[in-house]
């Protein structure tokens, strides 16, 4: 319905510029979303900075920092609208779903695009992910209703690489006992040293290889461990070389020789739930799991209940289903844990990294200019290859 939309309003915009210039329409999808300089209504969705909004200036990735872009938005004519709240139908977002051209929102509080969302979403055009992972919008029906969703492909992976290393270390050492001891007045070197180990000599496998599993490896080389990865695509021989890391074909033959294993892929139809009893069963007694890629991707209570029989010996990551996690996930209270809140791709160097890229490609929308090709996750009806 909104894809005959939008090719009904290509068509009328196409009929409409006939009269000056002949060659303007050509794809209703393309066309329509990059033709247009009007007047456009923007809406963002952010997590609330509330009492730290002002003890940074460079924190843009919050509602009171905006990415930076209201002034620019403004001063063109465009509407530009920021909320967090976000979920059900009283909701902020939800009063704007009617009528907006333009929804930004990030994987750290990510507004769900569901496809009834979609079908009542009548002006739509351009899904924006500021950040990586467009797993929050139903992708297929995105593509089916002739919208655009692109993300800022890059932007937050060195430091997801960063927070991943610090997680396997966390996890390899049993620092969080040792932490809580500190707090709590107590001094029991045992209660940690019964289970801390060094990461040299270990086998550390990635599952996905792609932009963030590769910086991984490369920051992995220098502890002297046996670096595994599975893929879709092998990585180039070169800089398999480089990271002396050893592509395992099989998934569940390299899960079985694993100490650490780290989930980098993205949340597909392929990844959701993957990681169920039958798999996790298959992996070392006592493996650590960092997993920053997606909460989805893992069965919730298998997880739950490997960390409480010491199947898996520590699990660690900063992404849950649904966000905000409710009070009552049963992560936040699962023995070994070493959880935080979406934190890993939002540091303020990633904020600023996302903020620019999300403006460029609304500087290009409004231009009717084509993206970077690698930040398209649906486009002109197709997901990109990793989601089909
Ligand atoms: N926690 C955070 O703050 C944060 C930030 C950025 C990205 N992420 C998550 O990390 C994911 C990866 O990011 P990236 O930049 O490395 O993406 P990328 O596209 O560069 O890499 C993904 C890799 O996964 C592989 N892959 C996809 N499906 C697979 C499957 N079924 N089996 C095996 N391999 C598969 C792809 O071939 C690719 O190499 C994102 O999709 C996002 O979900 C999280």
């Amino acid at each position: 319905m909104a894809m005959r939309r939008a090719i009904a309003c290509a068509l009328k915009k196409s009929v409409t510029a006939t009269s000056t210039n002949l060659t303007s329409f050509s794809s209703p999808f393309s066309r329509n979303l990059h033709s247009s300089s009007d007047s456009k209504k923007i809406v963002g969705v952010f997590y609330k900075a509330n009492e730290y909004a002002s003890m940074n200036p460079n924190f843009v990735g919050s509602v009171e920092g905006s990415l930076g872009i209201r002034d620019w938005l403004e001063s063109q004519g465009h509407h530009y609208i920021v909320t967090d709240d976000k979920d059900g139908p009283d909701s902020e977002l939800e009063k704007h779903i009617s009528d907006l051209h333009v929804l930004i929102t990030t994987p750290f509080h990510p507004a769900y695009v569901t496809a009834e969302r979609i079908k009542r979403a009548k002006n739509l055009e351009l899904l924006l992910t500021a950040g990586i992972g467009s797993d929050h919008i139903d992708l297929k029906a995105a593509a089916a209703a002739g919208l655009t969703v692109a993300e800022v492909t890059g932007s937050n992976v060195v430091s997801v690489a960063e927070d991943e290393l610090m997680r396997i270390l966390i996890l390899v050492r049993n620092f969080v006992p040792g932490y809580q001891q500190a707090i709590n007045g107590e001094w029991n070197v045992a209660g940690i040293a019964y289970r801390a180990y060094d990461l040299e000599g270990k086998t550390i496998g990635t599952v996905g290889a792609g932009r963030i599993g590769k910086l991984l490896l490369q920051r992995l080389k220098p502890f002297n461990c046996n670096l595994l990865y599975h893929d879709r695509i092998q990585m180039d021989p070169e800089l398999e070389n480089q990271t002396g890391a050893k592509y395992e074909e099989d998934l569940v033959k390299m899960l079985g020789k694993c100490d650490v294993v780290v989930i980098n892929t993205p949340l597909t139809e392929k990844t959701k739930g993957m990681f169920n009893k039958e798999l996790i069963a298959k992996m070392k007694k006592g493996v650590l799991i960092v997993n920053n890629a997606r909460g989805a991707i893992m069965d919730t209570q298998a997880v739950v209940d490997a960390c409480s029989s010491g199947h898996i010996g520590g699990y660690s990551g900063d992404v849950w289903y649904p966000q905000p996690a409710p009070k009552d996930h049963p992560w936040r209270h699962m023995p070994n844990h070493a959880m935080t809140p979406h934190i890993s791709g939002t540091t303020i160097d990633a904020q600023l990294r996302y903020a620019a890229g999300v403006k460029d490609m609304l500087d290009n929308y409004f231009k009717g200019e084509d993206f970077p090709p690698q930040n398209y996750i649906v486009k002109e009806g197709e997901l990109a290859p990793q989601y089909r």
